[in-house]
């Protein structure tokens, strides 16, 4: 263990303990000054490492925020803050749930680490992870009732799939016109140089997708009736495979029943099929209301190993993309016409998708790529600080700095210190 290292662990640690708020931790202090879900699952990825009753406070407070519906909102506004737009009221959603909240959700990854967290202590773990069980059974079953189209996992919402303006929401965006969206003033780039962050274009309809959902009281039937953005999603659709898959290893050891979510498996199994691309054998995002492809290899299209998905054709993607790329896997492939290898999830890599990509690989067998992966996102990490992303042709750290789930996936994954990752 080299001193180097202990020091990125010990770096690592602290940035968890700084962005902690008590019993939920911000992304990143400023750019995100509130709880995002699937960050603060990664965060007790992260806190388990070092203190597991801290990992199992931040999921259940994850959790407090959930909506009478199942929903489990993508950000929990615990305190003001003006320095963020937009804001709750914005939202119109306070009423919704027990805490202020958004109206739409985010990638299940919650139920993989909680998994996680209670395998570092079982005896410990068992209390927490009972009273999380039927929550996330209801999040879960949440998204099979309203975000299901025949096993594809569908977003409303570009936010909802954590990838904010990737390429695969272009068309589908460019559909909308957001006609009396109004005037106001964006706080991200204050925080962050605007050519890495999303155009105005793309900010116009995120925020005309907020009113209509507002407008509508943030009810999925209500909102079902005239979807103006539809979008099947791998992201969503293998993670929430995975969830499943976990979530029912938990029914196990917590000697619940499994049937209604071994049921989930198999349809979005069955519906994995529909994000393949028959000309290029790739996984794409799917625009449902015209039907087509993307045709965009993105970062998210190599989670079919995570979602327990064999794919030669991804194997073959995933090879290319690490003799092409000096720190892959780019959020968008290098050299398609849209790629951007400094704006947000057009073509930075994402440590946090280098995570789930790897854990998955290792869990289908791919040791060699598993470890590779996670060897280059060390030494991504290791020389070019804990970033929100990085450029995937240079290394330069982009977005915000101090970043909690970079942190945490180096603890959990990426620090040459994790045994058997
Ligand atoms: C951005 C990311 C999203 C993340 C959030 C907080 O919106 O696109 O995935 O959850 O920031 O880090």
């Amino acid at each position: 263990m080299s001193k180097d290292t202990i020091s990125m662990d010990e770096q690592a640690r602290a940035i968890l303990r700084g962005n902690d708020r008590g019993g939920y931790t911000v992304p990143t202090a400023g750019l995100y000054p509130y709880q995002w879900n699937w960050d603060s699952a990664f965060a007790a990825w992260g806190f388990a490492q070092f203190d597991l009753e801290r990992a199992w406070d931040e999921l259940t407070t994850l959790f407090d925020g959930q909506w009478p519906s199942g929903m489990v909102p993508h950000i929990q506004f615990h305190q003001p803050d003006p320095g963020y737009f937009p804001g709750a009221d914005v939202w119109g959603a306070e009423t919704k749930g027990p805490v202020p909240s958004s109206g739409v959700s985010q990638p299940p990854v919650a139920a993989t680490f909680a998994l996680a967290v209670y395998r570092k202590n079982p005896d410990q773990g068992q209390a927490a992870l009972k009273a999380l069980f039927p929550k996330m059974v209801k999040w879960h079953r949440w998204f099979m009732d309203w975000r299901n189209d025949n096993g594809a996992i569908f977003i409303t919402h570009p936010w909802e799939a954590g990838r904010d303006n990737a390429p695969d929401w272009d068309e589908a965006m460019a559909a909308i016109d957001p006609v009396g969206v109004g005037e106001y003033t964006r706080r991200d780039t204050s925080h962050v140089d605007p050519a890495m962050r999303p155009t105005k274009a793309d900010y116009d309809r995120y925020i005309w997708l907020v009113q209509r959902g507002s407008r509508l009281d943030w009810d999925e039937a209500a909102m079902a009736q005239d979807m103006p953005f539809k979008v099947a999603d791998p992201t969503m659709t293998f993670i929430l495979l995975r969830a499943n898959r976990d979530l029912a290893t938990i029914a196990d050891a917590l000697g619940e029943d499994r049937t209604e979510i071994d049921g989930w498996t198999k349809v979005l199994e069955a519906g994995t099929a529909r994000l393949r691309n028959p000309e290029t054998g790739s996984y794409n995002a799917v625009n449902l209301i015209t039907g087509n492809h993307t045709g965009n290899v993105s970062n998210a299209s190599f989670l079919c190993w995570y979602a327990g998905i064999e794919s030669a054709d991804m194997m073959r993607e995933l090879h290319e993309a690490f003799e092409t790329c000096s720190y892959p896997v780019a959020s968008h492939k290098p050299g398609d016409e849209t790629f951007d290898a400094k704006r947000y999830w057009r073509g930075p890599t994402w440590a946090i998708v280098n995570a789930l990509i790897g854990y998955g690989l290792a869990g289908m067998g791919h040791h060699a790529e598993a470890q590779k992966l996670r060897a280059l996102t060390a030494g991504l990490i290791a020389k070019y600080g804990f970033a929100e992303y990085f450029d995937p042709t240079s290394g330069d750290p982009a977005g915000g700095g101090t970043f909690t789930w970079t942190a945490a996936v180096w603890l959990a994954w990426a620090s040459p210190n994790v045994e058997g990752a």
